[in-house]
């Protein structure tokens, strides 16, 4: 009798698995074996979108430098290797955590030009003509990065600076190898650059998988920042050649505004879920904010029981999100022009009423939810890279041109590509940005002002010491993605690549609707959710986030998880 049960019980086992082996090959899931392994290193580690950048970085870390020297290395050579993100002529913004525990966030995000106005991607109608804010000159932003690497090199940096950025010169004159996702990019995106740049460049050749590109104008601009320091970007040749070269585009960046920019330290969103300390970008990214408001109205719930990607774990997060962009779109924007009720915003009292109504039998609509009540107010492209050095130090840095290849202006003389960061303003109440983002009067276009950003590069200790460093590109969904990352390994026990690669979902409010990644999740599950209300978009969803991150093991070795849908390389010793 016995051995009749075990024989049933593993005939049940073994065509369970058979079962759900089909289904995952009929709806193309990512099985477990599929998956990359975790690197797992005993001292130091630098993960991001590229392996020539993650190698300078570790490059640098080995010379004796510490992450924020690998910092400068790293944001540098993904300007070379990763052009369609990286960048000198963008922004980002950077979590730091020192082996002392001291924490700090710098912003280094792009700026409006002193010329800019309100309505100016208005047309005589009032409508909103929403290319001149993606393409070309007038949608470029003052660009923040050099300034953001100066600013770190000058306050945590331990090597001269000429030694840091010496590798990144040899890597744009010997050049960086082309993957098949980079051969298909620039394909895709030749027309655009031809359309937008009336000439040819070394963009719009013919590149395939495991070319060479060289870049010698870059490795050119390079080197004079290396020589002239910071003022070569906003008051010397290169800043000249910049501003006459986006004028004759029609641009409004004047000398004034590269004169004007700084990189800002802040302070960054610090706050706790279950025993975790989170530390995360303050605006003018909204991500922390949206973080910590999300992490704490699920915080309630025993999302581990409920289960990793399971209806009910869909839905309370997403209920959260939903609450967490509706204020995102109500109450932020630049600090330094707004007031934000940031401590409200995060507050328990705050955050327990907002979820009062929320119910598993029904999806709440979005058009029946605003932002909340504070008593008192009135009112695709980015790039991650996260370092962990020998001396206990992490770092955390999401840096951006916005979309793809930014504004497809693209310099032949300097060798970079220009932001299209003015997007991110809101520029007419009402009407969606590209990631389908809603904003208001907090972050209407101002001179001088820094557009909105989702950007949510984050560091979490557990038990007071460092424990992850992780962040994402991804527009709207970069809050979400982090945020599942964090849960993956938290709640599912997942490690870190696993937790990297897991099947992600989206909800921003606005549009009321529920974004799955396409064959990820079972066809069930989203089915179960339409009857509880819920707008389910599967089919032409594009990849949510592409999640690069490191975390310490119990037995104080690095664990990297560099996201498989991109060629995002974690190296280390
Ligand atoms: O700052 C932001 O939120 C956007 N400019 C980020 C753009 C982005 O992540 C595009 N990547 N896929």
């Amino acid at each position: 009798m016995k051995k009749l049960i075990i024989l049933l019980l593993t005939i049940l086992i073994f065509s369970c698995k058979q079962e759900n082996k089909k289904i995952a090959v009929e709806q193309n899931l990512t099985l477990e074996k599929d998956k990359k392994e975790s690197v797992i290193v005993d001292s130091a580690m630098v993960v991001s979108a590229k392996e020539e950048a993650s190698k300078i970085g570790i490059q640098i870390l080995k010379k004796g430098g510490n992450a924020f020297d690998a910092m400068v290395a790293t944001e540098l050579a993904l300007a070379v290797s990763f052009p369609v993100a990286g960048n000198i002529a963008g922004g980002g913004f950077m979590i730091y955590r020192t082996k002392e525990g001291e924490i700090g966030a710098l912003d280094y995000r792009e700026k409006a030009p002193i010329r800019s106005s309100r309505n100016m991607y208005l047309d005589e109608n009032g409508d909103f003509t929403s290319n001149k804010s993606k393409v070309g000159a007038l949608a470029v932003g003052v660009p923040g990065t050099i300034a953001g690497i100066f600013a770190v090199h000058k306050k945590l940096g331990s090597l001269p600076i000429e030694q840091i950025i010496a590798p990144v010169i040899a890597l744009a004159v010997n050049g960086y190898l082309v993957t098949e996702q980079q051969a298909k990019r620039i394909t895709y995106f030749k027309e655009s650059f031809l359309k937008t740049n009336n000439s040819e460049s070394l963009y719009t050749k013919e590149y395939k998988t495991g070319d060479t590109i060289k870049n010698i104008a870059l490795a050119n601009t390079l080197k004079r920042i290396s020589e002239n320091g910071r003022s070569e970007f906003y008051q010397g040749e290169t800043g000249k050649a910049m501003v006459h070269f986006l004028q004759s585009k029609n641009g409004i960046i004047t000398m004034d505004d590269l004169n004007a920019y700084e990189a800002e330290w802040r302070t960054p969103i610090v706050f706790s879920y279950k025993d975790l300390r989170i530390i995360s970008m303050s605006p003018p990214s909204s991500g922390g904010i949206c973080l910590a408001q999300i992490l704490k109205f699920i915080e309630p719930y025993p999302i581990k029981s409920y289960g990793h990607n399971s209806t009910k774990t869909i839905q309370v997060l997403t209920e959260a999100e939903r609450r967490a962009y509706a204020d995102r779109s109500f109450f932020l924007g630049d600090p330094d022009f707004i007031d934000i009720p940031v401590d409200e915003l995060i507050s328990d009292r705050y955050l327990k009423v907002r979820m009062d109504n929320f119910s598993f039998d029904k999806a709440t609509s979005s058009d029946s939810l605003s932002y909340g009540m504070i008593p008192g107010f009135e009112s695709d492209e980015t790039t991650h890279y996260s370092i962990v050095d020998n001396f206990g130090n992490a770092i955390a840095v999401t840096t951006t041109l916005n979309a793809a290849y930014g504004s497809k202006l693209y310099s032949n003389k300097l060798g970079f590509f220009f932001n299209n960061e003015m997007d991110d303003f809101s520029s007419k109440p009402g009407e969606p940005n590209m990631y389908g983002l809603i904003g208001g009067k907090a972050n209407a276009i101002e001179p001088q002002k820094r557009m909105l950003s989702s950007m949510t590069p984050t560091i979490v200790e557990k038990n007071g010491t460092f424990w992850m460093t992780l962040g994402t590109p991804g527009g709207s969904t970069i809050i979400t993605s982090v945020l599942q990352t964090i849960l993956n390994v938290y709640e599912f026990d997942m490690n870190m690549q696993q937790a990297v690669d897991a099947p992600r979902f989206h909800h921003q409010w606005l549009p009321d609707i529920i974004r799955f990644e396409p064959n990820s999740f079972p066809k069930d599950s989203l089915n179960y959710l339409r009857t509880k209300g819920y707008q389910v978009m599967e089919n032409n969803s594009i990849i949510l986030g592409k999640v690069d991150g490191i975390r310490i093991l119990p037995d104080g070795k690095l664990e990297g998880g560099a996201d498989h849908r991109g060629d995002d390389t974690a190296i280390g010793y």
